[in-house]
């Protein structure tokens, strides 16, 4: 359209330029030939990129105005319902979903390549008993680029579909090594004859060689991994795709996603609303830690609430609350779930909530249900990796198919001393 510009007056200098607008966005680049009387040319601001697009993607929309998710355009509701895992991620990771064939050789594939290697088995012995779920989470994915030093061929498609697989296939093992790790538990070695899920759920828990798979559990299990299975340009899915725009391997692209993954404000809320919870001890304690999170003295925000996205109900939230119904009618309902319950309803009427659009997120309700499946809360954000997996590759490997891609390297405003001369040490 002609008019798709944007007019802009620089008043220092009353020059007038005229911005080309393509997809509702000018470039900032484009700001670069607005110069100042001192001649440096404009740079946009946006610190943590509340209104900078990064980059263009095809794998998820979200309207986090009218509560909307849909990846590659299907609808998070009919995916989460219809769906399995794996074929999400096909879906996420081709673009579209998979036929019968496709479906069975890309799970064939995955099954093919469960194993680690038994020195990663070794490279986990080496963790203390008591470390963070996550923290060997990272380490060990970031183990796994030496263990497959082809991975730096990143240009070849076919080489980045067998990472893509070893990751898949390679990250249930590592993270049931992981849950086994902390009770001092054998490893349980992948079971090929059992679903993706069934396996790692298998590697979990089986104890002498037995173990009573529940249906229901394994169905909400694999709903809320598909819930999270991408989620456009978070906080993880951006350092995955900072971190690969070097040109690194993906298993430490990945590492870098779980990293970012590990934080409180973001996967971690999960293991926080758990803490929150405990604190909080009893229902009739709510109203007054509300009243501290407003106040500040809480020490904490209302975890489990808030999104830099979604400023009405986040759309996954709805579905886990369904998800819970299922899973607390096979295990019993958690005596937190009731504060949980009691905090929202508290919450969502009071003026401070209401006014700043903040609404339960994907994180306040899965971390209960990921309890009553029998997992402690610093395991929580590992299902949330394993869930998040193959948005990470697909936004991996749609960065390096990106022609308009480099290396990310933002600008900055230089904020310290000007020019000064070295003081040796003895005159300081
Ligand atoms: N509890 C209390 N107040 C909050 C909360 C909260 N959970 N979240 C935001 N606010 C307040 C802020 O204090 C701020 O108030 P002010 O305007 O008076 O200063 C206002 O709401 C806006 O908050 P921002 O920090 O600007 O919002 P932002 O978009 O940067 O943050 C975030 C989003 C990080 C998710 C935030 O809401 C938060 O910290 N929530 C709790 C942690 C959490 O649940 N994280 C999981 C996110 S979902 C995920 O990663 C899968």
């Amino acid at each position: 359209m002609e008019n798709e510009t944007l007019t802009v007056v620089d008043n220092r200098t009353g020059r007038e330029y005229s911005l080309p607008i393509v997809d509702g966005a000018i470039r900032a680049p484009d700001l670069r030939q607005i110069a100042g009387p001192d001649g440096e040319g404009l740079v946009s601001f946006d610190p943590a990129y509340l209104n900078t697009a990064s980059c263009r993607s095809a794998i998820t929309y979200i309207d986090g105005d009218a509560g909307i998710l849909r990846y590659r355009g299907y609808p998070i509701e009919q995916v989460a319902e219809q769906a399995g895992f794996l074929e999400t991620a096909y879906l996420i990771l081709e673009g579209e979903l998979p036929t019968d064939d496709e479906l069975q050789r890309w799970t064939d594939d995955v099954r093919r390549h469960t194993y680690v290697h038994t020195n990663i088995e070794e490279f986990m012995a080496g963790f203390r008993y008591d470390a963070h779920p996550m923290g060997m989470l990272l380490g060990a994915v970031g183990a796994l680029s030496t263990f497959y030093p082809d991975a730096k061929h990143i240009s070849d498609p076919e080489n980045r579909y067998l990472q893509r697989v070893r990751l898949i296939a390679k990250l249930p093992t590592i993270a049931a090594f992981i849950f086994r790790h902390n009770r001092g538990l054998p490893y349980v070695l992948p079971r090929n004859d059992l679903g993706y899920i069934g396996n790692y759920v298998n590697m979990t828990f089986e104890i002498g060689g037995r173990h009573e798979p529940n249906p229901v559990l394994q169905r909400a299990l694999e709903i809320l991994f598909i819930l999270h299975a991408d989620h456009e340009q978070n906080c993880s899915t951006s350092a995955v795709r900072g971190v690969g725009s070097s040109h690194v391997d993906p298993f430490s692209a990945v590492s870098a996603g779980i990293a970012a993954l590990y934080g409180p404000l973001h996967g971690g809320a999960n293991e926080a609303v758990l803490n929150m919870l405990d604190v909080i001890g009893d229902v009739k304690n709510v109203p007054a830690f509300v009243e501290a999170v407003k106040d500040g003295s809480a020490g904490t925000r209302l975890m489990g609430f808030g999104h830099r996205v979604y400023k009405s109900y986040d759309p996954r939230a709805t579905l886990i609350k369904q998800v819970a119904d299922s899973v607390f009618a096979e295990t019993g309902v958690d005596p937190k779930l009731k504060i949980a319950l009691e905090l929202e309803r508290i919450a969502l009427e009071d003026d401070y909530f209401v006014s700043r659009k903040l609404y339960p997120n994907v994180d306040f309700y899965s971390g209960l249900i990921y309890k009553a499946m029998g997992y402690p809360a610093d395991y929580f954000t590992v299902l949330f990796a394993l869930g998040r997996l193959p948005g990470w590759i697909a936004q991996w490997e749609e960065m390096l198919n990106d022609p308009e891609q480099k290396i990310a390297r933002p600008r900055q405003l230089y904020t310290g001393s000007a020019e000064r001369p070295y003081v040796p040490l003895d005159r300081r």
